[in-house]
């Protein structure tokens, strides 16, 4: 069998495969960071450290709920280009959207846009919030040329109160370009609001440039973190809006433990009264602060060009067994959605799994997402199995 192109090799130019630092057995290829990453060992260390804390909460001061929140609110703000004073700590992209959901302007009878096949977490929010207000949600249909951002761009009118897309498509990794879209919100009026759940961290975003009302990402697929906390971006257009929760730690001077008795209906500054209730969370947060040190230490860009040579390895050798996948240009570097023109082969994903090698199947398209933590070897058994099925 044909060895995978050098590109994919352990030592490939720009970061060096960094298995080393997961715990992944030799014998499993595992593909599928777009459903859920390992997480470094070094995040387990710090999440099981935190863990621990509480097994002496004697030791635990009222500062402690405030330094480790902040210190990773920044990590993610440093991420997208943002300053801290615009993220606020969510467990989900639907609570997330749920924030968005409640505070954009929406006059009866609008819409909001959305793409044929997006996540329903940003989608759910906004079929609410369009039958609460006698309004439509608009889906654009896949473009034929392949380009979102045209497709989006052409369906904004008067009408349209938000533009809730993400900036890769979960199901094949389409490429919604995000700066074009902006520019089309701007012009109308209509709120952007992002979840780049399947990119952050492997595909670079700069705040400034995209100029978001809303971008929320969940921290345990590209971010490498733990399940259950993730971040959302607000624009300061909004820091005065109304929070999901009423909470106390979101309340000015809520330092002051013993003062909380002292009911105040001023916030912390900036996004903070958006946290979600128990955002300080003893466990969670110091694993999330561990990965996105890793990933600052990484750097996005060089993640992004080593994830895009990746992929187009395994896209090039597909393509040689006559299976399709968006041209480069159409698609995040990082992801992959490999089609099957002849139909998916049955028990296909099964004989995958047995050989130890895990992706997952949305739509008709087989996901094929890796992250640093894939050499060589893993492409091989992918292909393995493919070329013994196909
Ligand atoms: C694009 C995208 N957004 C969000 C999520 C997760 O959403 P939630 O945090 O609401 O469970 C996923 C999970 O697969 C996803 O692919």
């Amino acid at each position: 069998m044909a060895r995978a192109p050098d590109i994919v090799k352990c030592n490939a130019p720009m970061i060096p495969c960094q298995r080393h630092l997961f715990d992944i057995p030799r014998e499993v290829a595992y593909l599928n960071c777009a459903y859920i990453s390992p997480i470094p060992s070094a995040t387990r260390a710090a999440g099981q450290a935190g863990m621990a804390r509480k097994s002496r909460p004697w030791e635990l001061t009222p500062l402690d709920f405030f330094t480790e929140a902040e210190a990773t609110r920044n990590l993610f703000a440093g991420l997208i280009g943002a300053t801290a004073e615009d993220i606020a700590v969510v467990p989900s992209v639907s609570y997330g959207i749920g924030i968005a959901a409640a505070n954009v302007a929406f006059r009866k009878g609008q819409t909001v846009i959305t793409l044929a096949e997006q996540f329903p977490s940003n989608v759910y929010p906004w079929r609410r919030l369009a039958a609460d207000r006698k309004g439509s949600v608009v889906t654009i249909p896949p473009p034929h040329d392949g380009d979102w951002a045209a497709a989006v761009m052409s369906a904004i009118d008067a009408e349209t109160a938000v533009v809730a897309v993400p900036n890769c498509l979960w199901t094949d990794g389409g490429l919604i370009d995000l700066e074009r879209v902006s520019d089309a919100c701007r012009e109308s009026g209509a709120a952007l609001v992002i979840d780049a759940t399947q990119s952050l961290g492997a595909l670079p975003l700069d705040i400034g440039r995209v100029r978001p009302d809303f971008l929320v990402s969940a921290c345990y697929k590209w971010l490498l973190g733990p399940y259950s906390l993730g971040f959302i971006y607000i624009s300061p257009d909004y820091h005065d809006g109304r929070p999901l929760e009423q909470t106390w730690i979101g309340r000015e001077n809520s330092e002051d433990f013993a003062g909380l008795v002292n009911y105040r209906d001023t916030f912390q500054p900036g996004a903070r009264r958006f946290d979600v209730g128990e955002r300080s969370n003893f466990a969670l947060m110091p694993a999330a602060r561990a990965s996105l040190e890793l990933i600052a230490d990484w750097g996005i860009d060089q993640i992004a060009a080593t994830l895009g040579g990746l992929t187009r390895g395994i896209a090039a050798r597909a393509q040689s067994l006559g299976l399709i996948s968006r041209p480069d240009d159409q698609r995040a570097g990082h992801f992959l959605g490999i089609r099957f023109p002849n139909g998916m082969p049955e028990g296909l994903v099964g004989r995958l799994s047995a050989a130890g090698v895990h992706v997952s199947v949305r739509g008709t398209s087989m996901r094929v997402t890796p992250h640093l933590y894939n050499d060589a070897e893993d492409v091989d058994r992918l292909f393995e199995v493919l070329e013994s099925t196909l």
